[in-house]
């Protein structure tokens, strides 16, 4: 197995054994996370063969993206050695490989259906475990979306926003926290930008070909670690920064990761749809039966921008 994404550091050339010196590298906890992640890389390309260059991480009430795509292997996470279980309520827990419906131009792309967060009780790095595992595979472009709570009066319910930037400030600690092997990229790694502004642009294209520019916005999201919605002061914090365009308990574990061992390799594209607005700008308290409602209501739209936008990567 070859690995052009994280570099050949501790790697057999002859193949996937670990070297002497690979046992050297890294520390304790780093080789036990790097041998999890092959161990996992090993069971899925067993199942699924060819990897496809492009992932998608479903969030709340984008399961149905599945509806788009012909399944040609579905892995339940139970079938993943070391991979997290989602738990989550509308959060189906599958590897799915399958060809996007793109009249002649199929594209094969792997999805995963159902996602874990911080507040299932996991750390960030088991959060990041897939999408970890999959950068190790070799996957090109990361498709992360999400469900958020709107801070920003132009973006409405049921509107989709791109993600320009991200705040991680409030994740409780970094995906890499006490990992450290060359396999997971350097321990000090940027992150100024770690959003593709291609894939970005790409989108917006999209969305005003589909008559969807007025409903398609860019800005950035806040990572905040829930369960509990903000409160109106939270609200008014972040409001007063004006930074923040909307808030949610996701995505940003899983781009950090993939980001560290790819050097910004991997091309990541985040796209949130706004299913309320935040706590305390909303008439109404937020609940996740909404959350997953309005999800759902908007995935048409999302979906048919996202088949395009594969049919071009
Ligand atoms: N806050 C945090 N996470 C969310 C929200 C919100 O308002 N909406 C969807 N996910």
């Amino acid at each position: 197995m070859t690995n052009m994404i994280v570099g050949g550091a501790g790697r057999d050339p002859e193949g996937d054994a670990v070297s002497t010196e690979a046992a050297r590298v890294g520390n304790a906890a780093g080789r036990v996370y790097v041998a999890q992640l092959e161990e996992a890389a090993a069971a899925i390309r067993d199942r699924i063969g060819i990897v496809p260059n492009t992932l998608m991480i479903l969030g709340s009430g984008l399961g149905s993206f599945v509806e788009v795509v012909e399944p040609r292997v579905v892995v339940p996470y139970t079938e993943i050695p070391h991979m997290p279980q989602t738990s989550t309520v509308g959060h189906a827990g599958n590897l799915i490989v399958g060809k996007v419906a793109l009249g002649d131009a199929d594209r094969e792309i792997a999805i995963f259906q159902g996602r874990v967060h911080c507040h299932d009780a996991l750390r960030p790095r088991d959060v990041a475990f897939g999408a970890r595992v999959m950068a190790l595979l070799g996957i090109e472009n990361l498709i992360v979306t999400n469900a958020a709570g709107s801070l920003n009066a132009d973006i409405q319910v049921g509107h989709l926003m791109a993600i320009r930037n991200h705040v991680s400030l409030f994740l409780p600690e970094d995906p890499s926290l006490g990992l450290e092997h060359p396999r997971l990229g350097p321990k000090f790694y940027p992150q100024t930008d770690a959003y593709s502004a291609e894939l970005r642009r790409m989108f917006l294209e999209i969305a005003a070909e589909q008559g969807f520019a007025d409903v398609c916005h860019e800005g950035n999201y806040c990572f905040l670690p829930g369960p509990r919605y903000e409160s109106r002061a939270d609200i008014d914090l972040l409001r007063a920064l004006r930074v923040v365009d909307a808030v949610g308990m996701s995505t940003v574990p899983e781009v950090l990761a993939v980001g560290q061992m790819s050097g910004g390799r991997i091309r990541v594209l985040g796209i949130s749809t706004m299913t309320n607005l935040a706590a305390g700008i909303a008439a109404t308290e937020p609940s996740h039966e909404e959350v997953t409602r309005e999800g759902m209501a908007a995935a048409p739209k999302l979906r048919s921008i996202i088949q395009e936008l594969v049919a071009r990567l």
